[in-house]
């Protein structure tokens, strides 16, 4: 048989993907499925915005490819959001560059900036791009546990004191997915200096920004002093204003690596279609009610479903942002591991997670529980969580004999 393809091989299968099989087959069966189990953002996108769109969409002009590294509309309204939320000047020409989503912002910054061996310090656990965009790329990623950033920053320079030849890029991610742990400025600041003094760059995803539960909204790596010399970020449109189909994201920060980025976008794409950035642009530039709106639907939703989940006897700590719950899989089923009991509670509650270990070896321990049902439809998971759990032993056993029987 002809071998797996290289790049393939090193793509192992989506573990969320056994969860999605199941799910796939029980609602064929006709069973309702509670899905917390993917990021996918339920949440109509904001009226002004697809008005906007559509208007746009009329001009016989707007058919026509666009420009790879974004409009010059929507870069000078992604650098006023960065200058407004963060107080960061950008320069609209030479340090943003509007991405199609910042998963593929993210994907192509691995393209651009590694070479086959190049050494990647990544959180473990992560979201998956992370890891893999650097691995599509040739690179070797560094798994830094990152069960807590403090974790996260001692075990970096542990990596790169170990690594040959030295790391070339850090990764950040705050507000985390699937951790929901966030950063403040005096962690930049350590991470920032730990860069400089190992000549490493910083590549800071900020997906969450704008998805916040407390009076401290999430800052940017792009806050400390100079870090722009040696970091860029990524940001989304895709949670803030509830657009994750739209695939708006940007790269944003030093200038080189923008570039960089811009070249390899040249050859791979021509932009989003361009009512679609200009109705990004429309995002940004104007009310930012429905932000908070959609804020505040999180906030609910997390507080429904920590609250539910404690009566039905399963402590869910509190998320302070991002638009995830990360939950320690319940004592009963620790031994069983986050992906036999994400497959059990799916098959016997209808409610299904993402198991941590999806996110990386030390995700193991926990699931991810995605605020994207409404607050009726969280109280009738919890309802069915706690009669999962009072009869968790039984479940166990029969899960235990079914295996041994195969
Ligand atoms: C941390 C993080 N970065 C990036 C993304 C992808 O966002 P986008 O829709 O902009 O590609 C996600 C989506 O879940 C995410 O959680």
């Amino acid at each position: 048989m002809t071998p797996e393809f290289h790049r393939i091989r090193r793509l192992p299968p989506y573990v969320l993907e056994e969860v999605n099989r199941i799910k796939a087959r029980l609602r064929a069966d006709g069973v309702d499925i509670i899905d917390f189990g993917m990021g996918n953002p339920d949440m109509p996108t904001p009226k002004h915005i697809v008005e906007k769109m559509i208007e746009t969409a009329r001009d016989p002009k707007a058919g026509r490819y666009s420009a790879s590294k974004g409009i010059a509309g929507l870069r000078k309204a992604m650098a006023g959001y960065y200058k407004r939320r963060f107080g960061v000047s950008l320069d609209p020409d030479s340090e943003v560059i509007a991405t199609l989503g910042s998963k593929e912002g993210f994907a192509n910054l691995a393209q651009a900036l590694t070479a086959p061996g190049d050494v990647i310090v990544c959180p473990n656990p992560a979201y998956p791009i992370h890891a893999y965009g650097f691995i599509m790329a040739g690179g070797v990623i560094r798994h830094v546990p990152a069960q807590s950033p403090e974790e996260y920053l001692a075990g970096v320079s542990r990596a790169v004191k170990h690594s040959a030849p030295p790391p070339s890029v850090l990764i950040l991610s705050y507000p985390s997915n699937p951790t929901a742990q966030c950063v403040d400025l005096d962690f930049y600041k350590e991470a920032i200096a730990l860069a400089r003094k190992h000549e490493m760059l910083v590549i800071s995803d900020i997906a969450y920004s704008e998805i916040y539960f407390d009076d401290n909204p999430p800052p940017s790596v792009l806050q400390v002093e100079g870090a722009k010399e040696i970091a860029v970020e990524v940001n989304s449109l895709s949670k803030t204003y509830a657009m994750a189909g739209w695939r708006v994201g940007m790269v944003v920060g030093n200038a080189r690596i923008c570039a960089a980025l811009a070249r390899v976008k040249s050859y791979l794409d021509y932009g989003a279609y361009t009512p679609i950035q200009v109705a990004a642009a429309a995002a940004l530039n104007g009310p930012q009610d429905c932000v908070e709106e959609i804020r505040g639907i999180y906030k609910s939703r997390r507080d429904t479903l920590v609250e539910s989940m404690a009566r039905a006897g399963w402590d869910i700590p509190s998320p302070p942002a991002s638009m995830f719950a990360w939950a320690p899989v319940p004592e009963k089923f620790r031994e069983a591991g986050s992906l036999l009991f994400s497959k059990l509670l799916i098959e016997e509650a209808g409610v299904a997670v993402a198991p941590g270990v999806g996110f990386g070896e030390y995700g193991e321990g926990y699931v991810r529980v995605g605020l994207v049902e409404n607050e009726h439809r969280i109280r009738q998971a919890a309802r069915n969580v706690k009669k999962f759990l009072a009869n968790a032993d039984e479940i166990l056993a029969r899960a235990h004999n079914n295996m041994a029987a195969q």
